[in-house]
């Protein structure tokens, strides 16, 4: 088995002030445009169970919408607040104006 590259949206489906929360494989992911950029990490707060597209997004920093843990988009780390670690990052990549995001094996 290898690693899954999955379609998880177009590139109109987000910008950089809404990002695209979608369920692949096992996984939800949040899709964040920033600086040109997309980003993918996991989208369930790791403090507890909130969806965290569904919280605040700024400038590359990602806000949950229940305790205010914040995230930097990029790397995953946490910035504050109390999440007990950061989030998972998953590769992106464009092919056309399709975003595919990669899954490790047996995610999918
Ligand atoms: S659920 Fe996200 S900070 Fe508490």
């Amino acid at each position: 088995m290898s690693d899954v590259w999955v379609d998880v949206g177009s590139t109109g489906d987000l910008n950089d002030d809404e990002p695209l929360s979608v369920v692949a494989g096992r996984h939800r992911i949040g899709v964040y445009l920033h600086r040109g950029d997309y980003y993918a990490v996991d989208n369930v707060c790791p403090h507890a169970f909130a969806i965290l597209t569904d919280g605040f997004y700024d400038d590359g920093t990602i806000e949950c919408p229940l305790h205010q843990a914040s995230f930097d988009v990029a790397t995953g780390d946490r910035l504050g607040g109390p999440a007990p670690s950061g989030l998972a990052c998953f590769a992106v990549r464009r092919e056309g104006d399709r975003l595919l995001v990669r899954l490790p094996e047996g995610a999918e």
